[in-house]
């Protein structure tokens, strides 16, 4: 019975999960297994808490949502980076010259490791090889809001 429920319920996460696109393909670039780890969660976890707004292409949309692919303000500091993704981020901002102004919602269920599998994964597509951004990495950042 509870075996036939697991079952049935692996049937419908995967019916559900999001299709995959072409960004299947940047992960396939990552060679460092331990970077690989890292990033097949966070690429899992980046489709439920991020894919929604910044797409799974990291593109964003339109005015609305900045980008991350290959993003100005993204590549500048990992370090808020993992600030934003836990607290939120409001007020305008610059991103590759243009201007964004709503605000992000805070992450407060995300733990260390999750942003620290989200962060690994990002930092490493798209042409990045940034390596293993760690959990314990992670909670320092957490302990000091950027001066960035
Ligand atoms: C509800 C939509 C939404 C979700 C979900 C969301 N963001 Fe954002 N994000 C935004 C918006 C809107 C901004 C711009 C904030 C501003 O204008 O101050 C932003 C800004 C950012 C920035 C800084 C600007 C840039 O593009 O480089 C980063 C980095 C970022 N988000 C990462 C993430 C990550 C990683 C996740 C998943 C944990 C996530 N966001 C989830 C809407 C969202």
């Amino acid at each position: 019975m509870v075996t036939r429920f697991i079952f049935l319920a692996i049937v419908v996460l995967a019916a559900c999960s999001p299709k995959s696109t072409n960004d299947e393909n940047e992960l396939a670039k990552i060679s460092d297994p331990d970077v690989m780890k890292y990033a097949i969660a966070g690429k899992t976890l980046y489709e439920n808490y991020c894919g929604n707004c910044h797409q799974s292409n990291g593109e964003g949309l339109g005015k609305l949502i900045p980008p991350l692919k290959n993003s100005d303000y993204f590549q500048a500091s990992v370090h808020r980076t993992v600030w934003i993704m836990k607290n939120g981020q409001k007020g305008e901002i610059v991103v590759n010259g243009q201007k964004y102004d709503q605000p992000m919602p805070a992450n407060p269920v995300l733990k260390p490791l999750e942003i620290a599998q989200i962060s690994t994964y990002l930092y490493n597509i798209w042409g990045m090889n940034k390596g293993v951004i760690s959990s314990s990495e992670v909670e320092k950042y957490l302990r000091k809001e950027p001066s960035l």
